[in-house]
């Protein structure tokens, strides 16, 4: 028996958030040999997504420091006991909803909210001995990463890893705000807004699910374009035109089918509410802050009809959704490429937030 405190691992380079609103930094990281039900990726791709910047910022907790990135694919390096299903050299998607078969949501048949999900059992640290907390449970802007084997989604090694990656989160996010829980149909009137990565997917989310009419909307010009090319028929300017007008206009006077709120304020949530049609469903994909709150009329909620939901993670079930979606990829009917907008390497991360925050980019990936 060895009677080093230290576990078994392997030192990588990973980006480490350290304190809350401080320029994330380049570290060495001991990531843990895989315990049971545990499994090690090498990762190869990892996109920059907002939730990142939240956590350094200090806006989901304060547990830092923080090992981030969590949009990612790679290739299996190892798996502990009694991992079944993977193997070294699959190629995976990680996820946040590795579901436990056994909470109330699973038991019910509907994993896709499972309220019990799993992460790596081990904590990945710093050389002094540090724990990281990893982003969503997952921390992949680092050479490798340990999650629960759960978190590893095999899809088609034929896919490009920077492309593929994004169905981690974001583009998941927004792919299934309009497939998953807006439920788009062949034939609907749908409108988006705010056409930010998660925006751009439910536009194509969409248009794979057939809708007639897609209206993007964004108060950022650069952001309409996209849209376009991912299934958008018709594009809004939000700060030239009034939103709701601007959508009921183009729906024959009457609102879209279906209003997917891919910002999350409460003038955005307002807009999505009375843009539909009657008997219309909101979706809520962009995830508000604490403060934010949201006041209507009760009788306009109850007169207009339909349904209000929110959209965690697309409502994914990434057994499901993943490897569907990079078959479809891989047929060119989903354009994931067109989200990638810049390759960076691990140490671009901090400068990758500032294009974020002026908006210039859909999703800069760390590649190796
Ligand atoms: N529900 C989930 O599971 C889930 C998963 C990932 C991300 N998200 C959330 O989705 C949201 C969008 O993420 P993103 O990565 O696309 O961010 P992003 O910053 O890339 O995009 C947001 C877009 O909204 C636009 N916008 C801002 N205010 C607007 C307004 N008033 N009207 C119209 N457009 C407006 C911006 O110009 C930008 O293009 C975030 O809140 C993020 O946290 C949710
Ligand atoms: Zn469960
Ligand atoms: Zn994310």
């Amino acid at each position: 028996m060895s009677h080093d405190p230290r576990p078994a691992g392997r030192t990588v380079r990973a980006v480490v958030a350290r304190e809350k609103n401080a320029p994330v930094s380049l570290e060495t990281v001991v990531v843990p040999d895989p315990g049971p039900g545990e499994a090690r990726v090498e990762v190869q791709a990892c996109g920059v997504c907002h939730t990142d910047l939240h956590y350094r910022e200090g806006g989901i907790g304060d547990e830092f420091p923080y090992l981030l990135g969590h949009e990612a694919a790679g290739v299996v390096e190892s798996v502990g006991e009694g991992v079944a299903g993977l193997e070294p050299g699959d190629f995976v998607v990680l996820n946040w909803r590795a579901v436990c078969g056994r909470c109330r949501a699973c038991a019910r048949g509907r994993p896709w909210y499972c309220f019990d999900t799993a992460n790596a059992a081990q904590p990945m640290r710093l050389e002094d001995g540090t724990a990281l907390s990893p982003a969503l449970g997952i921390g992949a802007f680092a050479e490798a990463t340990l999650v629960a084997a759960g978190q590893c989604t095999r899809v088609d090694p034929a896919a490009d890893p920077a492309a593929a990656g994004l169905l981690g989160c974001g583009v998941m996010a927004g792919l299934g705000a309009a497939i998953n829980t807006g439920r788009v149909g062949r034939g609907d009137t749908v409108a988006v807004i705010g056409c930010g990565g998660v925006g751009a997917a439910a536009v194509a989310g969409a248009r794979l699910a057939g809708a007639a009419r897609i209206i993007a909307l964004d108060v950022d010009a650069r952001k309409l374009p996209w849209a376009a090319r991912l299934g958008a028929t018709d594009t809004v300017d939000a700060r030239e035109q009034a939103p709701v007008a601007a959508i009921r206009e183009r729906t024959g006077g009457f609102g879209a089918d279906v209003v997917i709120d891919a910002v999350g304020r409460p003038e955005t949530f307002r807009q999505a509410f009375y843009a539909r049609d009657l008997a219309g469903t909101a979706v809520l994909v962009g995830v508000p802050t604490p403060e934010m709150t949201a006041e209507l009329p009760l009788l306009d909620v109850f007169a207009r009809g339909g349904v209000l939901a929110s959209s965690w993670y697309g409502d994914c079930l990434p057994s499901r959704d993943f490897p569907m979606l990079i078959d479809l990829y891989l047929q060119g009917r989903l354009d994931l490429d067109a989200f990638v907008s810049e390759r960076i390497a691990l140490d671009d991360v901090e400068e990758a937030f500032d294009r974020m925050r002026k908006g210039s980019v859909l999703r800069s990936v760390v590649v190796r």
